[in-house]
Order: structure tokens, then C-alpha cells, then sequence
């Protein structure tokens, strides 16, 4: 496996796969990789000639009072894990790089973000296509490999490659969970023993509602009750929010097939997010 940190570099180095016709597999991370991320990189590993991991913490996606600076950097551990799944090239570019002088030019899907972590980080999706679209124009893709952990992500990212016709194939990838049923995260390990004790309520909170709903209850706002009351047992656990959306994003209130039970919590000051597309199969 090749670690690249200019982007001429690694732009000279695809070409040659490039001009041989050979597919190229993207999976664009932020670093402090975990099963979740492996998952990705194994998949892209599996359906392609060679897979492109990216290491950037990206920093337009955090707001000023995110975790931007305490997000764990662990390049040489990384590359050791993403090389063990099949990576063939990890991209680790510097700011500098990426942002030469500064940018002033943006990629903003404007619908799709005015609810959940779209209506909570403002600016955050605007960093994220950003820096991904910027990713698509140097790694030059045939398929990107996202998380459905971070499902409006996922649909924005989905979204901005149709509306701007960028010749990749997104690939939606299932949520990769610990044994005990916490849904994979980088922030996982900001957690302290009691913490992650807590954290578990995620998980089970969304469970008891696919139990709900699965015993016949369509009401969007008693299942997100029972959810809030479940989150309000605990003291050190403060809600972001309680959603249960659409494809589109958007609050439902009779709950049907394809629509996303979307939590975000803070316990202590760590945030963690989860989700479960209803009709899907229960993997918690
Ligand atoms: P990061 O949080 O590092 O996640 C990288 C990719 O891994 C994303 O597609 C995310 O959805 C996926 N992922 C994370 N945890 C997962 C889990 N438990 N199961 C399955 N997939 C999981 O998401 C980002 O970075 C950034 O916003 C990025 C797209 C790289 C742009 O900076």
C-alpha cells in the first residue's frame, strides 16, 4: 500500500491506472479508523482494480464549537488498518494542499439539509460536499463507498453527484455496530467507561421502536416520545434531536417503508448519531 500527501502525486499516480482502464474505488474518511470504515474500504477493495482511501479531517465541515481540534489523528495506525482491508493507496493531504490560499467556491445542496444535522451544524454539509466533490475531481472515481450511519449524508452526498453529473456510482454501505449493538463512530472513543455504558441507550431506544412499529404503531410522534422519555432517563444525556423523516428529509407524521427513525445526542460532550431505515433488516 502507497501513502500519498500532494495531490499532484497521487493525480500522476492514478493516471497510470487510469490510461490501463483499471477501476478505481474510493472511500473518503476522516481518520482514527475503525470496523465501520474497514467494511468500506473491503467492499470498495472487492468490486474494483484499486481503492483510494482519504485521510483529511476536514475543517469546513466543523463548526466553531466542534471537536475539530480534538479530533484523534492516527495517520500510522490508519494505514496499518486501511492496508489490512485492502486499501491500495492512502490519500492524507495537508490543509495547505487542499486549500492553497483559501477557497472561496462551495458546493451547497440546498434541499435536504434544513432538518436534523443539516438544521444542527449549519455549514456542515456545505463542507462535507465541498471537500468530497473536491476528493471526486482528484481521485476521479468510478464508485464512492458511504455509510449508511450517517444516512443524510449519504442522501445529500447522492444528490450533489446527480445534480452536478459526477461520473461516480455512490454505493450505500450497511452500519457496522459493536457486539453490544453501538453504532461504530471515530467519537466512540472520546467515551468514558460510564459514558459508554450510556451510549447504549441509542441503539436500544431504536430497537424498542422498530418493536413499536413493527406491533402496528404509524404514529410518528408517540414513537418519538417513547424515545425521548427512554433519553430523558438519562442524566449525563442531552438530546440533539428525535426525527423520524422521509427520503426526502423531511418530518412525517404517519410512519411508512423507507422512512428514517434519526437520532443525535450528546452524552457528556461527546455527540453520537444514529439511525434506522424502517423496513430494513434489524441489525441491533
Ligand atoms: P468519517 O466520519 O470518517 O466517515 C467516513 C465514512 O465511513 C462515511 O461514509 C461514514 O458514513 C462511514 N461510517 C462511519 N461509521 C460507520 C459505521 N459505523 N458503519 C458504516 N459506515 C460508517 O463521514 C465522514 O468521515 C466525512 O464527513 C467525509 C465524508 C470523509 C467528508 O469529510
Amino acid at each position: 500500500m502507497t501513502v500519498i500527501h500532494k495531490i499532484k502525486e497521487l493525480r500522476e499516480f492514478l493516471n497510470l491506472y487510469i490510461r490501463d482502464d483499471k477501476s478505481i474505488g474510493f472511500v473518503p474518511t476522516m481518520g482514527a479508523l475503525h470496523s465501520g470504515h474497514c467494511d468500506l474500504i473491503k467492499r470498495s477493495s472487492a468490486e474494483n482494480d484499486i481503492t483510494v482511501v482519504s485521510i483529511f479531517v476536514n475543517p469546513i465541515q466543523f463548526g466553531k464549537n466542534e471537536d475539530f481540534d480534538t479530533y484523534p489523528r492516527t495517520l500510522a495506525e490508519d494505514c496499518k488498518i486501511a492496508a489490512k482491508s485492502g486499501a491500495n493507496i492512502v490519500f492524507a493531504p495537508a490543509e495547505n494542499d487542499m486549500f492553497k490560499g483559501g477557497i472561496v467556491s462551495y458546493v451547497d445542496v440546498e434541499n435536504l439539509q434544513s432538518n436534523l444535522c443539516g438544521l444542527k451544524r449549519p455549514g456542515h454539509f456545505r463542507g462535507v460536499c465541498t471537500i468530497v466533490a473536491k476528493f471526486f475531481n482528484i481521485v476521479k472515481p468510478n464508485k464512492a463507498y458511504f455509510g449508511k450511519k450517517d444516512i443524510q449524508q449519504l442522501t445529500i452526498i447522492q444528490k450533489m453527484t446527480d445534480d452536478l453529473n459526477f461520473d461516480v456510482q455512490i454505493i450505500p454501505c450497511d452500519i457496522v455496530r459493536e457486539q453490544d449493538g453501538l453504532a461504530m463512530s471515530s467519537r466512540n472513543r472520546y467515551l468514558s467507561d460510564s459514558e459508554r455504558a450510556h451510549s447504549l441507550v441509542l441503539s436500544t431506544m431504536l430497537k424498542r421502536a422498530v418493536e413499536q412499529i413493527d406491533g402496528g404503531q404509524i404514529s410518528s410522534q408517540k414513537v418519538i416520545n417513547m424515545i425521548k422519555d427512554g433519553f430523558n432517563a438519562i442524566e449525563s444525556l442531552k438530546i440533539d434531536y428525535v426525527s423520524i423523516v422521509n427520503k426526502q428529509m423531511e418530518d412525517v407524521d404517519t410512519i411508512s417503508n423507507g422512512d428514517i427513525i434519526a437520532l443525535a445526542v450528546f452524552i457528556g460532550k461527546t455527540r453520537l448519531i444514529d439511525n434506522h431505515i424502517i423496513g430494513e433488516p434489524v441489525c441491533f
